[in-house]
Order: C-alpha cells, then sequence, then structure tokens
C-alpha cells in the first residue's frame, strides 16, 4: 500500500494514512499529516503492519485542515468500519447533525468521515447491504475504499464522479483512484462506472449496480510501460516530460498521418454533420483550456467555423447555447476533471456531439463520449502538464486539417504545407530543447523579479497564458498574462521599475504592433525577455532586455515550439527558488472536486 502511495505521490496530497486488518488486533490505523515517507517511518516505528487486507489514502484537504484526525482512513465509532473518501459529500453538514442527535461521537472535521459511521449506523450484519443505504443517503462525489472488521478478507468500494480502478493481480485483488499506483502488480484492470459497487476479495471481484444486482464489466489491458512513470535519471518528472515532448508528439501524430493525409479512424459523425456545424465549443479548465484557447485561433482559420472556449467550471452553470448541431470539444489530460466531466454531460444532454481529446485510456471522459482521440503522451506525473499539453496542441492541428479538407475550407496548397510543417515538428521540438542552457542562464538571471508578466497577441497571448500558469505553479511567483494591446487599459499601472515582462513575438504579421506594446513596458523601466523567430532576433533585440528565439515553422504551428521555452523557463525559475517541482503546494494533478 505504501508503494501505491507512493506512486500517487505526483497527484498532490497533504496527509496520508492506512488501515491494515489484524487478526489479533482487528482495525490498525495509522495517520499523519505530511508524506507518505512520515507515513512509512511511522509504520516501522511501530515494528511493521502484518496482514493480508488494508486500505491507503493520500488526502487533499477540502472540508478541515490538513492534519493528523482528518487523514484518512476514517473509523466509525466502535472501530470495525474503515473508510476512505475521495470527492466531496455534499449534504455531511445535514447528516452529520442528524448522527450526532443519536448520539454519535465525530473524530473529525471532514465530509468523508460521515461514510464510516453512517455505515455503523446502518450496518446489521451485512456490509453490502449497508453500503447501500447509505450511497442512497449521500450526495455529492465520491469514490470510496471500505473495510470491515466482521468480514475482514473483503473490500468494498464504490463510485460515483471520482474514479475507482480494479486490478486483477496475481493471487491479490487491488483498488485505486489511478492505474499508476497498480500497475507494478497487474496490467489487467477493470474501471468503475458511476453508481457502481464493487466486492473484492483476494481472488475474486464482484461488480453490482446500485441495487447490488450483478453487473458484467469489461477487462482492458495497460500497455505503458512502468518506466514510463519513473523519473529515468532526471532531477524531476517535469523535466523529463518536457523532453519527452519530441517523442510524445510524434506518437500521437504518426499513426494519424498515412500517405501525405490525416486519417482519424476513431472519428465519425453522422452525414453533413461537419458542414451543418453551427459552432465547435471547446470545454476544458487550466492547461487544456489553454489548448483550448490556441485552437479558437487555429480552428477558426481553418474551419471557418465559430468556436468559442469555455472554462468548464463556467460552462456547466451559464446556460449556454448548444444545439444538436453543435460539437463540444472537451479537453483533458487526466480524462477526470469532474468540472469538465460535468460540462461535458450538461453539452451531451443539450445534444451537443461530444468529441473529446483525452490522454487517459479508459479514464470517464473518454469512456462518456460519442467519440474519443487519445494523445499519446504517455502518463504524466508532474502536476504541471507539459507533453500532455504538446500533444493537445497536436490533435488540434490533426482535426484542423481532417476536418478542413471534408468541410473544404482550406485554400489549396494550404493542406499539404501545413502537414508537411506538422510532420517537421518532432524535430523543431528537438532544436528547442537542445538550447536549454540559454533558457537555464536566462531564468538565473530573471528569477529574482516578484511579478512577471507575459505579453502576445493571437496565438502569442494563447502561449502566453500557459507560460504564466506554469511559472506560478511551480515557482509561486506572482504572474499575469495578458494581450498585448489590453496592457494600456488599465494594467500598464503596475508596471514599473524591476518589473519583467516576457514579451512572445513569433506572430509575423502582429510583430511590430507587440513591439510598440514592448516599447511602452520598456520605457516605464520593465525587463523584457523576448521571445521570437530566429529571423526577427535582431529586431527583437533592439529593445528587449534578453532575447530567446524558436526556429520558424507554420505561422499556425508557432505555438508548439513557442510554449518549449515558456515550460523550461517556469522549471528552471522554480528549481532557484528550491521549489518541490512535481508536487507543487496546494495543487492536485487531476481535480476530482468541484
Ligand atoms: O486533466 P485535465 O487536463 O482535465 O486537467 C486540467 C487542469 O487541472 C490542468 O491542466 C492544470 O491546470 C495543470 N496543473 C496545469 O499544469
Amino acid at each position: 500500500m505504501l508503494d501505491g502511495l507512493r506512486r500517487l505521490e505526483y497527484r498532490g496530497y497533504d496527509s496520508a494514512g492506512l488501515a491494515v486488518f489484524q487478526p489479533e488486533q482487528g482495525l490498525e490505523v495509522i495517520k499523519t499529516k505530511g508524506r507518505v515517507d512520515a507515513l512509512a517511518r511511522q509504520v516501522e516505528g511501530r515494528g511493521g503492519l502484518a496482514g493480508d487486507i488494508g486500505l491507503g489514502h493520500t488526502r487533499w484537504a477540502t472540508h478541515g485542515a490538513p492534519s493528523q484526525q482528518n487523514s484518512h482512513p476514517h473509523v466509525s465509532e466502535n472501530g470495525r468500519i474503515a473508510v476512505v473518501h475521495n470527492g466531496i459529500i455534499e449534504n455531511y453538514a445535514e447528516i452529520r447533525g442528524f448522527l450526532q442527535s443519536t448520539g454519535v461521537r465525530f473524530a473529525s472535521e471532514t465530509d468523508s468521515e460521515v461514510v464510516a459511521q453512517l455505515l455503523e449506523y446502518y450496518y446489521n450484519g451485512s456490509i453490502l447491504e449497508a453500503v447501500t443505504k447509505v450511497l442512497h443517503r449521500i450526495q455529492g462525489a465520491y469514490a470510496l475504499g471500505i473495510l470491515c472488521a466482521d468480514c475482514p478478507d473483503r473490500l468494498i468500494a464504490a463510485r460515483k464522479d471520482s474514479p475507482l480502478v480494479l486490478g486483477f493481480g496475481q493471487g491479490c485483488r487491488l483498488l485505486a483512484s489511478d492505474v499508476t499506483a497498480l500497475i507494478r502488480y497487474t496490467r489487467d484492470v477493470c474501471y468503475l462506472d458511476d453508481g457502481e459497487i464493487a466486492e473484492l476479495t483476494a481472488d475474486h471481484v464482484w461488480v453490482y449496480d446500485a441495487y447490488l444486482r450483478p453487473v458484467e464489466k469489461e477487462r482492458r489491458r495497460v500497455d505503458w510501460d512502468i518506466s514510463a512513470a519513473e523519473k529515468g535519471g532526471y532531477e524531476h518528472f517535469m523535466l523529463k516530460e518536457i523532453m519527452e515532448q519530441p517523442k510524445a508528439v510524434r506518437d500521437t501524430l504518426s499513426p494519424r498521418i498515412q500517405d501525405g493525409r490525416v486519417v482519424l479512424d476513431e472519428v465519425s459523425f453522422p452525414k453533413n454533420f461537419l458542414a451543418e456545424m453551427d459552432r465547435i465549443a471547446v470545454i476544458a479548465c487550466g492547461s487544456s483550456y489553454h489548448v483550448g484557447m490556441a485552437a479558437k485561433y487555429i480552428l477558426e482559420k481553418l474551419l471557418r467555423k465559430p468556436v468559442e472556449v469555455a472554462l468548464a467550471s463556467e460552462f456547466r452553470y451559464c446556460d449556454p447555447i448548444v444545439t444538436p448541431r453543435t460539437l463540444a470539444l472537451v479537453i483533458s489530460q487526466s480524462g477526470e476533471t469532474i468540472d469538465t466531466l460535468a460540462a461535458m454531460r450538461e453539452a451531451k444532454r443539450l445534444g451537443a456531439k461530444v468529441l473529446s481529446i483525452v490522454n487517459v485510456v479508459g479514464s470517464t471522459i473518454a469512456r462518456e463520449s460519442h467519440q474519443v482521440l487519445y494523445t499519446w503522451a504517455g502518463p504524466e506525473i508532474a502536476v504541471a502538464t507539459t507533453k500532455a499539453y504538446s500533444t493537445q496542441l497536436a490533435m488540434i492541428y490533426l482535426i484542423g486539417l481532417c476536418f478542413g479538407e471534408v468541410l473544404g475550407t482550406l485554400p489549396p496548397g494550404e493542406y499539404a504545407g501545413l502537414l508537411a510543417a506538422l510532420q517537421r515538428l518532432p524535430d523543431q521540438l528537438e532544436e528547442v530543447l537542445s538550447c536549454r542552457e540559454r533558457i537555464q542562464y536566462l531564468a538565473s538571471v530573471c528569477f529574482n523579479h516578484p511579478s512577471v508578466f507575459f505579453i502576445g497577441r493571437h496565438l502569442d497571448y494563447a502561449v502566453g497564458l500557459e507560460g504564466s500558469l506554469k511559472l506560478k505553479e511551480i515557482s509561486y511567483l506572482h504572474s499575469e498574462a495578458y494581450a498585448a494591446g489590453e496592457l494600456k487599459h488599465g494594467t500598464i499601472s503596475l508596471i514599473e521599475p524591476g518589473t519583467l515582462v516576457v514579451a512572445l513575438a513569433t506572430c509575423r504579421p502582429l510583430f511590430e504592433k507587440t513591439m510598440s506594446n514592448v516599447v511602452e513596458v520598456k520605457s516605464r523601466g520593465a525587463d523584457v525577455l523576448g521571445l521570437t523567430t530566429a529571423p526577427l532576433e535582431a529586431a527583437m533585440g533592439q529593445t528587449a532586455t534578453y532575447t530567446l528565439t524558436v526556429p520558424e515553422t507554420h505561422p499556425l504551428l508557432l505555438p508548439s515550439l513557442d510554449v518549449v521555452p515558456m515550460q523550461l523557463f517556469a522549471y528552471y525559475v522554480a528549481l532557484m527558488h528550491g521549489c518541490d517541482i512535481d508536487k507543487p503546494r496546494n495543487l492536485a494533478k487531476s481535480v476530482t472536486v468541484e
């Protein structure tokens, strides 16, 4: 269990715990605030924990501060039922009040503890029946693991809106919120769907619906290599994943380019759907949303159809205009982000066709979309996304070319030119990565700036959003991204001597316009780090304090190259600040709570 928890450390957490059934002592629970290493030391301090069955958990605090009491597993008052929970029980206050009125005393401030206490309340000799009663009573999102001392040969699991995967190992059955925890023990897995309950013994798994009717599940084989989830000699997963981008992009593109054409075998729409499509609604969060921002410029140019980009957390509550002629393009690395999943369900309910771009095979968003295009980035462990972003962007180009051909919206010669440039992209990414020492040097001269502004126009603006997010996520520096032309409408008041402005000016037709904005900030004392293409370096150098370049490519492909120096810059700045790069504070890899 400790090994499994270590493999999930990348997801972000603040406390950890274990419950093991020991034949003599019953349920033994060890919990601690802090890292899995601290938990392991406590286990060692007690001379180990012997047992054949148990539950482990890492908690990312929502209700109640990170503390030993608030960490999982939570145990019912009689000490006989242990529970781990991901998600949020929305009606916990009402249930807690009810249980307290019956005399139950709570040990934590969490929403999750109500599950353990409610199980004890309903338990009448059958833990499965108690679970179904609890599931009918609780509202919210959950992935639950349950261990009852009265039936110590089995675990019970249940899910709604939070991922759970079951593993079929040699003489053992396992359960986890992410396949990464299981891969060392088995490649045979099955994903629980919403509303399902599973019962696991060492050699059997039964899956039921909410009324305990048996459900047949399909087993899947995980085909990625365990080394993909290891650092392979790099100091951090983030750097490893940055360096893997040429391969990840190549793996995403190559199978879909055949005989000089883009072939998306995975996608088939009803006849005329694309021609009659009224809009594309891109739905995503965080960096995936930033890919959506770039997609707006790229797809509108190639398809001549309106593209609206929505933050998933806003989309679901804004009464969105969606029709059966709308294509909802859902972008998610994990395929489990709860806001994106909920927004996707809303788009589906309103009649949209859902096409998702997802990295994790078999994830909930992939399973629930009408069509899915997988990015072949391999497992991404660092919380700050890099290779997943790059492969999502590569997928946008493939969609633009494929749909553009169907719609006939690409000017003559454009298809072949863009496709040829796309095929050169992995080599050009290698070229950008080979300049990382220069970026490391620039990070060493810039890392002390307390405030950083990223500016750019058009696609450069979309990349600026991602550059800014990367920097703040892992280095904790304050940073903002603005459309360069927008700066003078208010934000320029923040520019003063010592402010660092990262100016992205790779978009040739808008170069002079962006340079005017660079001059404006420079004359107010800002230090400017300018990113442009090699032929424009000298022009940039006349004003910028420092310059960085990327090779020339098709203008629509520039974001793929531009983002790499932004990732490396953030990485090296964070390194110089001594930050916990792969596991930045307060962040989780996959955000499965609202
Ligand atoms: O798994 P998803 O792509 O749905 O995740 C969306 C965001 O949570 C994610 O991109 C987040 O912003 C990353 N930490 C960015 O590096």
